[in-house]
């Protein structure tokens, strides 16, 4: 789907302004738009699909460089098991569906996450949508699939403590940069905005190396209705904000 031209009008300014490098998106409240309308939890994780279809088509058109969505988090394994089994099947149609779309955009795709407690299957999909799009260069998606905050955390430190252990890291020495490495996103910029859709004000162990000094946007929108409107509203939003990252503003 392409802007029409108000739209564009609005993503120019936008880009004038200040478009975000890096938009990172807690998308939250499918449970509730499903509930609401007396439907299954399902229902809500299927609208939510077509929601990611369409903020990534617009992310990329707007010029943001990287998105990165929270999918899956290393605590929703705690949900029944018929629900996840419904979020991993969607994930199954997402990645049939939309590699080749995701492809012809120009887009590359990233997964962070703890991907060895995915079905061997969608394993093997995610790593041929990397490979397949691997080159591509307008928008990078990173996808946070059995994704924890503390659990990458930990896992960079045992990164650190085996270096250190094999003499290939001098602990004294150890930088911000280089700890960072050892995170599952070594090279992406961190996120310059959160939006958290549905109203939660919560964090929900996501990115929480990365999101020291990102401006958080909290929309009441159930993510199923979240829409070009909604995220280019986030955006006015940011570009009112002024990042001091601990300075005097000038
Ligand atoms: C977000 O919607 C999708 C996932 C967390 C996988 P929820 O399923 O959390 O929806 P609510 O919060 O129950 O409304
Ligand atoms: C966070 O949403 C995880 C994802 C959006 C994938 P949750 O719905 O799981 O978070 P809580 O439980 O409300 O904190
Ligand atoms: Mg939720």
């Amino acid at each position: 789907m392409t802007l029409d031209r108000s739209e564009q009008a609005i993503a120019r300014a936008a880009a004038d302004r200040a478009v975000p490098r890096h938009v990172a998106i807690i998308m939250d409240g499918n449970g509730r738009w499903a509930k609401a309308r007396h439907l299954p939890r399902a229902a809500g994780h299927r609208k939510g699909m077509e929601t990611v279809r369409e903020v990534v088509r617009v992310a990329g058109e707007l010029g943001i460089s990287y998105l990165t969505l929270f999918g899956f988090s290393s605590e929703n394994w705690k949900r029944p098991e018929t629900e996840v089994k419904d979020l991993m099947g969607l994930l199954r149609l997402y990645l049939k569906r939309e590699a080749l779309d995701l492809h012809r955009q120009g887009v590359r795709l990233l997964v962070i996450g703890d991907r060895a407690r995915l079905a061997a299957d969608i394993q093997e999909s995610l790593a041929e949508v990397e490979t397949l799009t691997a080159a591509n260069t307008s928008l990078t998606l990173i996808i946070a699939l059995s994704y924890g905050g503390r659990a990458e955390i930990v896992h960079a430190a045992q990164r650190i403590a085996e270096d250190a252990r094999d003499g290939a890291l001098d602990p004294a020495s150890l930088t911000e940069d280089a700890f960072a490495a050892r995170l599952f996103t070594d090279g992406i910029p961190d996120p310059d905005l959160l939006i958290r859709t549905s109203g939660e004000q919560r964090i929900s162990n996501f990115l929480l190396w990365q999101l020291a000094y990102t401006e958080f946007v909290f929309v009441d929108t159930l993510w199923p209705d979240f829409d070009r409107e909604s995220l280019l509203s986030a955006l006015g939003e940011y570009g009112r904000r002024e990042r001091r990252y601990g300075a005097v503003s000038a």
